[in-house]
């Protein structure tokens, strides 16, 4: 099974990059997992979206491609964010634009998303509640919320006495991608199922 992390912040150096990295060297320690890749937003090196994506062989979709190419190789997500003004960053939602369900549709995904101080739900909710139509990926119940962000999953160890919140959220995190893999194991029949992928229905509702 093939996972791929988006790291949401594009700003270089992110701590949500540091998350993500840290959630992607967990998952490859697991016998379930063949392959991981990271798609790292830090510098923006996405185009914004506009309508020639539509056309067919045009240079954003040529440009476009590998990344999507990445998205459809994949059975699951890590969607990593943090949380700016109480929202998802524009870079990741310029991103989700080019989602559709050929890349994105019917494969389960963990939102995560970081603080510096102790918020972080607001783009929890900003994801599950928006977002998903057109790209139809079902985010799993679970999700994690890494708050004081800059001193949690700076490296692999969990001493409870040195950093008890740090060894929590690493424990609550395989709890969270052990979950994200059982989906994902189930949602390879979801894909596979009849009628699923409906031409007439690309648009969610
Ligand atoms: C533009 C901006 C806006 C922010 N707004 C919030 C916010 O609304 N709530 C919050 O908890 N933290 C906020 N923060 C702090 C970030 O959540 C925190 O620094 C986060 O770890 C930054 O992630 P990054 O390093 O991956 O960009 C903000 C940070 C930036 C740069």
């Amino acid at each position: 099974m093939k996972i791929t992390l988006i790291s949401g912040s594009h700003r270089p150096e992110a701590q949500t990059f540091k998350v993500a990295t840290y959630l992607q060297n967990q998952l490859e320690k697991r016998d379930d997992v063949d392959a991981t890749s990271m798609i790292e937003l830090g510098g923006t090196p996405i185009p914004y979206w506009d309508e020639s994506f539509w056309q067919k062989g045009s240079d954003l979709r040529k440009d476009m491609e590998p990344w999507l190419e990445e998205l459809r190789t994949a059975d699951a997500f890590v969607v990593c964010t943090p949380e700016w003004g109480g929202m998802v960053p524009g870079a990741l939602k310029n991103f989700m634009l080019y989602w559709s369900e050929n890349e994105t549709g019917h494969k389960p995904g963990l939102i995560v998303t970081d603080s510096a101080g102790i918020n972080g739900a607001y783009p929890v909710a900003e994801l599950r509640g928006h977002g998903y139509k057109n790209a139809k990926i079902c985010y799993i119940p679970e999700h994690l919320i890494v708050r004081n962000v800059s001193n949690m999953m700076n490296d692999d160890s969990r001493d409870p006495d040195h950093n008890k919140h740090d060894a929590d959220i690493k424990d609550r995190a395989d709890y969270a991608l052990n979950m994200l893999m059982v989906y994902a194991r189930a949602f390879k029949d979801i894909r596979e199922a009849e009628g699923i992928f409906d031409q007439r229905y690309p648009f969610g509702m």
